[in-house]
């Protein structure tokens, strides 16, 4: 993918590692929008030239009114990554957990689907374009402090595949981005181990700018767990990885 001349709506775009690759992707050429809920993060980064979108994705009214505004201000959209997501640790003993649950399921999959669907007919009618969708290292090796987040991934992972063969007669590509843990504010709680943003930043921009576009970005620390079932180290990763039990409120003391 040439990198510098795109035109790119991040939605998720407000933090992190969608706000560290909407900074690359203009530093690199590309036109930017940035999509999200907090008024102060838009405020900011429309300071630094990004067109900036409100959009809720839990909410398909906002989502559809976010499409409309963007299409509006950038009908050659071509590229719509899906980065918005929350990362929330649940204890299966506790009932309470389950409304983590919903909404880890209602932000990060049926957010992406509801962010996908706004602007395939869109890119459709453009015939070009790209999707790149979201998943995580713990979609294919859980944590399991993170139990519905894992399948919140696993399910972004499953439904890339289906969306890549669907719309590539249509000459839509999906390209399925899978960070392992990056240090972000989300995972500064979870993890003193993650992958500094910047070095994770700049290699995804690396593959990204690869031609033809790997279906899937994997940097490389992320390699140990997009293949642990293939290496036959599933078990034993899985068993060192349930020692964060501990990290769990209910489980300390
Ligand atoms: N950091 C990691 O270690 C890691 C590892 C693997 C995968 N990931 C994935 O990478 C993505 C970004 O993670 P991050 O670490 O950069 O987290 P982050 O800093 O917390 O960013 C999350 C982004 O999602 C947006 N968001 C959350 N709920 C939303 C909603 N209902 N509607 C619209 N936007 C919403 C947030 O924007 P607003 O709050 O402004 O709405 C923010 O821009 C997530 O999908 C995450 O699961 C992260």
């Amino acid at each position: 993918m040439d990198l510098s001349n795109r035109t790119v709506l991040i939605v998720g775009g407000t933090s992190g590692i969608g706000r560290e690759l909407a900074r690359r992707f203009a530093a690199a050429g590309s036109t930017v929008a940035v999509g999200g809920r907090s008024p102060e993060a838009l405020s900011e980064l429309a300071g630094e030239g990004f067109g900036v979108f409100g959009i809720d994705v839990t909410d398909s009214v906002s989502v559809a009114r976010a499409r409309d505004a963007v299409l509006a201000q950038y009908p050659g959209l071509d590229t719509v990554v899906t980065m918005s997501g929350v990362m929330l640790l649940e204890d299966l003993r506790d009932s309470a957990h389950f409304e983590v649950a919903q909404t880890t399921i209602d932000t990060n999959l049926v957010g992406t689907i509801r962010v996908v669907d706004a602007f395939t007919p869109h890119l459709v009618e453009r015939g070009a374009g790209t999707f790149i969708t979201v998943t995580s290292g713990i979609a294919f090796l859980p944590f399991p402090p993170m139990p519905t987040y894992a399948a919140s991934k696993a399910a972004v992972h499953a439904y890339s595949e289906a969306l890549r063969v669907q719309l590539d007669s249509a000459g839509v590509g999906v390209v399925e981005l899978v960070p392992p843990a990056v240090a972000t504010a989300g995972q500064e709680k979870v993890n003193p181990h993650a992958l500094p943003l910047d070095d994770f930043a700049a290699e995804v921009m690396e593959l990204l700018s690869q031609d033809p576009t790997p279906d899937e970005i994997l940097v490389e620390r992320v390699l140990v767990h997009r293949w642990a079932e293939r290496d036959g180290t599933y078990d034993g990763l899985v068993a060192q990885r349930s020692q964060a039990l501990a990290m769990l409120p209910g489980r300390q003391g």
